[in-house]
């Protein structure tokens, strides 16, 4: 059995994932891009899936909610009345000694009386990092082998330096209540606002030549002035890389809910990319810059968004457990008031234990009016609804318009993958052709998920065999079934390949498939083999995978 909590379940489905072509890191032969992975031939479809599952529940099974397929490049007034460009910003921190650069919000915070060791990698970074310290503060801190010694916290805005465990400072410093989180290192810079969307230019501006004449004109101005002067020139032709899906079901709220006829409740559902230049890449595809996400906005009437709140945390829940193995893995946690998004008055976070701990899958939101509203601002276009069945509130009078409230469902697809690789590896100790016991790795990712969902397998390679493997692939293809042709290897090394690939059946045409046209089915998970009349491969296979 996989110790589904161990740290090295991680590191196995990282490799498996190379392996097998789920997931490859990015340029990766001119070193690999930070945070940045490719979805390989297995990972392209488990996500496709992943994503063609997420609308068939969202979109094609519900009257109330339709789809969009927005840019990802909007009109910059977009990210000015959502916030994004005003407040969507880490406060960013270097460590001026190791350059480890991170999030302030995130960092480990000694308090008073604590030692802050500075645990370096080796006995050579501390020696190096020992004489940084001693040039720049004029102190020299004790070493023990790869960790620095003697920094402790005073109170919450000072730490001093304690040479030979004396009770009084030998020097003092300013303490910004916090440390880097690799190091420990307390010498740190300013904190600095750190804006996550990725910028571009549009259109045929030369930014570079306005700048260059700006300079040349404005010489005398100092550093500040210098850096507004530019800012504003970038600005101008700037554009943004869309950092949620989510905004365009805003900006296109009435367009959609015109056409379509549209009564309140109702949804807009979305599924692309996203991009976030985030300081903190981690856990493989767990948080990259650029990521997928499947977002739902469901527009409700003002007061009934508790309980739509809850229905879709519900509902959300139940999606992702139903195509897990385990299901005990899910969990929702209700955001406290400190941790709400400005625009939102609650939350809720479905999570996935992860074997780094339990941490976020999807987020389910009330967003309030708050969108709306905003875009009606700034934009001037009327983004209300006016329910004709309904007395408003205020004036007791037939006919009520108001600005619908939100509950915003918004999961990422990619660490939706990330879950269900975890999710599906095991290791089994199962018996061999000789009976002995020998160990197997199997995904068992959900059918519906699986990226090839039948292998057809001819026993060898003559004897006819292979044109009726092929026939029969060629039959599966015209159903939509991705099924493939297997013949490279022994029998059992393609059954331990497909079992590695998450493919839930494999068919086997052997010898006594031309004596009687029958073939034999195994089960990915059982095991089990049985042989069926190879003209009723294709019913039994669509009824399994329907059935899953
Ligand atoms: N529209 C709301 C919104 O975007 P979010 O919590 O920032 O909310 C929703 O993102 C989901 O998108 C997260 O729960 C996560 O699954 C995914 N996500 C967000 N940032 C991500 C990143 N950098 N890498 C991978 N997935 C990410």
């Amino acid at each position: 059995m996989t110790d589904k909590n161990s740290s090295s379940l991680m590191e196995k489905v990282i490799s498996l994932s190379k392996q097998r072509g789920f997931v490859f890191q990015s340029s990766e032969i001119y070193g690999g891009l930070k945070s940045a992975y490719d979805y390989g031939p297995l990972g392209v479809e488990l996500k496709r899936n992943i994503m063609n599952e997420w609308w068939r529940s969202m979109v094609h099974e519900r009257e109330d909610v339709i789809g969009i397929d927005a840019s990802i490049i909007m009109h910059t007034n977009v990210w000015h009345a959502s916030g994004h460009l005003a407040g969507f910003s880490d406060p960013l921190v270097d460590c001026l000694i190791s350059k480890e650069r991170f999030r302030a919000d995130k960092a480990p915070r000694p308090v008073s009386g604590d030692e802050l060791p500075i645990e370096c990698a080796d006995k050579g970074q501390a020696k190096s990092y020992l004489e940084a310290i001693k040039k720049r503060y004029n102190i020299e801190l004790k070493r023990n082998g790869k960790v620095l010694l003697g920094m402790r916290v005073i109170d919450e805005n000072n730490m001093g330096f304690f040479e030979n465990d004396n009770e009084k400072p030998s020097a003092t410093f300013p303490y910004r209540g916090y440390v880097s989180p690799k190091f420990g290192s307390p010498f740190l810079s300013d904190e600095r606002q750190f804006n996550l969307m990725f910028r571009s230019q549009i259109g045929p501006i030369d930014v570079l030549g306005d700048i260059t004449s700006f300079v040349e004109k404005n010489k005398d101005l100092d550093n500040k002035e210098m850096r507004t002067g530019i800012e504003d020139i970038v600005k101008k032709s700037a554009v943004y890389l869309r950092p949620e899906t989510a905004q365009a079901m805003f900006v296109q709220f009435l367009n959609c809910q015109q056409s379509m006829s549209m009564k309140v409740p109702f949804g807009i559902a979305q599924m692309g990319k996203s991009f976030r230049n985030e300081v903190t890449v981690e856990h493989f595809i767990f948080r990259s810059c650029e990521f997928e996400q499947m977002e739902m906005e469901f527009f409700v009437e003002p007061g009934t968004q508790k309980d739509w709140l809850n229905y879709w945390r519900d509902k959300r829940i139940e999606w992702w457990k139903k195509l897990a193995n385990d299901p005990d893995k899910f969990r929702y946690r209700a955001h406290e008031t400190d941790e709400l998004a400005h625009y939102a008055d609650a939350c809720y976070d479905i999570e996935y234990e992860y074997p780094w701990g339990f941490d976020e899958l999807e987020g389910v939101a009330s967003r309030t009016d708050y969108d709306l509203k905003k875009h009606s601002e700034h934009s001037g276009a009327k983004l209300s609804y006016f329910d004709q069945q309904k007395q408003d509130p205020e004036t007791g009078k037939n006919g009520w318009r108001y600005t619908p409230y939100v509950i915003e469902p918004a999961a990422g697809v990619t660490r939706g993958l990330l879950v269900y690789l975890l999710d599906a590896y095991h290791e089994e100790t199962v018996p061999n052709a000789d009976g002995e016991d020998s160990s197997r790795v199997v995904m068992k990712l959900h059918p519906r998920l699986a990226p090839i969902k039948v292998a057809v397998l001819p026993l060898v390679k003559k004897e006819g065999l292979p044109e009726i493997a092929r026939d029969m692939v060629s039959n599966f293809f015209k159903a939509g079934i991705n099924a493939r042709y297997d013949e490279q290897h022994s029998i059992g090394k393609r059954y331990r390949r497909h079992d590695e690939a998450g493919t839930p059946y494999c068919i086997t045409i052997d010898g006594q498939t031309k004596e009687d046209q029958t073939v034999t089915i195994r089960n990915r998970d059982t095991m089990e083999q049985e042989r069926i009349p190879q003209e009723d491969a294709l019913l039994i296979i669509q009824k399994r995978l329907m059935e899953s």
